[in-house]
């Protein structure tokens, strides 16, 4: 038997990155490549990239750089290892990458990765190989089955993608030519792997997709079904706990997916809807297609169907052209919404986005200043939020021992990590938990019943005790 062959990969980027890098191990597997947590001894080198901001494209080549060291070292050891560039950058970039870092055997995009074990015989071979073929009709077609091995390695919480690409083009974002257009998974397939997932133990699981609540999947009656109807039928999967969706967009939010946050317990109540700014004219000048009063009244919508919903977003500032009026309109959106958190970006200019040619670009001091303006705001309502839950008694799912001898953590329904002391049998159950104190971004309480012996709970909803 010839001995398992080495695969080191590392992923940057957003969780369809993550989930990517897993499908690549899977399609490796069958070829005889193992999972390796060191580059050194490793015989394959696969570098998941993401291309959204210049800062995360430019790690690439610096990473590029030490791999040629790795790569000479193992070379002086009668090695050979073979490096592969994944991801959107190997999308955007290929043929860049091919001309800049000789140390590159296979540049390969999102859409090919079923081709890697043919592109990895052609660098055996001698060769180098780019394959950045794009759209593909049937992208989700060759996803082996997950095996179980790897799917408990995955634990209580599992991603599991439901729709890829974008058709928004946002002025600013790379995604629609590194990802394509919206492709949507059928029905019958994500519940097969979710059915799968839940045999082995998976308590939750977050449908991932770039646009995912423009998902729009042949149903079991041949009609494309919308987010909130896929929301319902996996709902009904023995085990199935809790059901998370990421990334939705404001103009996607149709009224199935409140009437699926309204009438069931298993979708959390903490959704991601980014919004990037609070101006309606730099939301024109980014062709988000909805004024700050439309994702207003759609974060009412979801409020009316479920009053502990909370939210979480994305804002870019320094976007070309937004003066001091317009981010003074982002900060009096974020006071009037109350976020439980978000992220911020600085404007990046990504070559070949329409942004990228606008002339009216913010000097990168005045960027510096609002994002941590922003910042401030947003980290105080997050501590706001988490502050709120103390002598609260909420629904926790336990996933693992915590590094504390004795303790258990888990989440609440708002991603929030919850310490207790109790018995590791309590591991993927949901659980009432008091809680007492926060430190830091965790809460400590203590389980409010018996830990019952079956495995499966149904949620709880929250009680406010504050
Ligand atoms: N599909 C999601 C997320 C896309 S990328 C959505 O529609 O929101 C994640 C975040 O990166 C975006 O929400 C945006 O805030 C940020 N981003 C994308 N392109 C960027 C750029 N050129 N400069 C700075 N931030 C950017
Ligand atoms: Fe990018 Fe906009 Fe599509 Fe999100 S909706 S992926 S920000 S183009
Ligand atoms: Fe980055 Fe591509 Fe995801 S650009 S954010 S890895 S879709």
């Amino acid at each position: 038997m010839t001995p398992p062959r080495k695969l080191h990969i590392k992923s940057y980027g957003c969780q369809m990155n993550v989930y990517d890098a897993q499908r690549m191990v899977d399609t490796l597997a069958p070829e005889g490549f193992v999972e390796t947590a060191s580059v050194d001894d490793a015989d394959l080198v696969i570098l998941n990239t993401c291309h959204i901001r210049e800062k995360a494209s430019e790690k690439v080549y610096s990473e590029l750089g030490r791999l040629r060291v790795a790569k000479d070292v193992a070379a002086a050891d009668g090695r050979k290892m073979n490096i592969v560039v994944a991801g959107c950058v190997a999308q955007a970039e290929g043929n860049e990458i091919i001309r800049r870092a000789p140390v590159v055997d296979v540049v390969v995009g999102p859409q090919s990765y079923h081709h890697l074990p043919q592109l990895l015989a052609r660098a055996k071979a001698g060769g180098r190989a780019l394959e950045t073929e794009f759209p593909v009709a049937d992208k989700f077609g060759f996803l082996p089955p997950p095996k179980p091995a790897a799917i408990c390695a995955r634990g209580i919480s599992s991603f599991v993608t439901v729709q890829e690409g974008c058709d928004k083009f946002c002025t600013f974002c790379v995604v629609p030519y590194t990802r394509g257009s919206e492709v949507s998974r059928p029905v019958a397939k994500i519940v097969d792997d979710i059915k799968r997932l839940a045999d082995n133990g998976v308590r939750e699981i977050t449908l991932i997709g770039q646009n995912v609540n423009a998902y729009h999947g042949d149903g079991p009656d041949g009609r494309p079904w919308p987010l909130g109807t896929l929301l319902r039928h996996l709902a009904d999967i023995p085990g199935i706990e809790r059901l998370r969706y990421s990334t939705s967009h404001p103009c996607d939010v149709e009224d199935t997916l409140i009437e699926a946050h309204r009438d069931l317990p298993q979708p959390m109540p903490f959704v991601h809807l980014p919004v990037q700014s609070g101006s309606d004219r730099i939301l024109a000048a980014m062709n988000r297609k909805h004024t700050a009063e439309d994702y207003r009244r759609v974060i009412d919508r979801f409020r009316g169907a479920r009053q502990d919903i909370a939210f979480t977003s994305d804002f870019i500032v320094g976007f070309p052209g937004e003066s001091d009026e317009d981010f003074d309109a982002t900060l009096a959106l974020v006071t009037q919404i109350g976020y439980a958190g978000a992220y911020s970006f600085k404007y990046s200019s990504r070559p070949g986005t329409p942004a990228a040619d606008m002339q009216e670009t913010v000097p990168t001091a005045v960027m510096d200043e609002r994002l941590v303006r922003l910042q401030e705001l947003i980290d105080s309502q997050q501590s706001a939020f988490n502050t709120a839950t103390i002598g609260a008694t909420v629904d926790v799912l336990f996933e693992r021992a915590a590094r504390n001898p004795g303790q258990i953590v888990g989440r609440t329904a708002w991603l929030q990590p919850a310490h207790v002391m109790a018995s590791d049998d309590i591991i993927g159950q949901v659980l009432p938990v008091r809680i007492e104190s926060l430190e830091r971004y965790s809460l400590l309480g203590s389980l409010v019943a018996t830990p019952s012996p079956q495995p499966a709970q149904h949620a709880h909803s929250p009680t406010t005790g504050a």
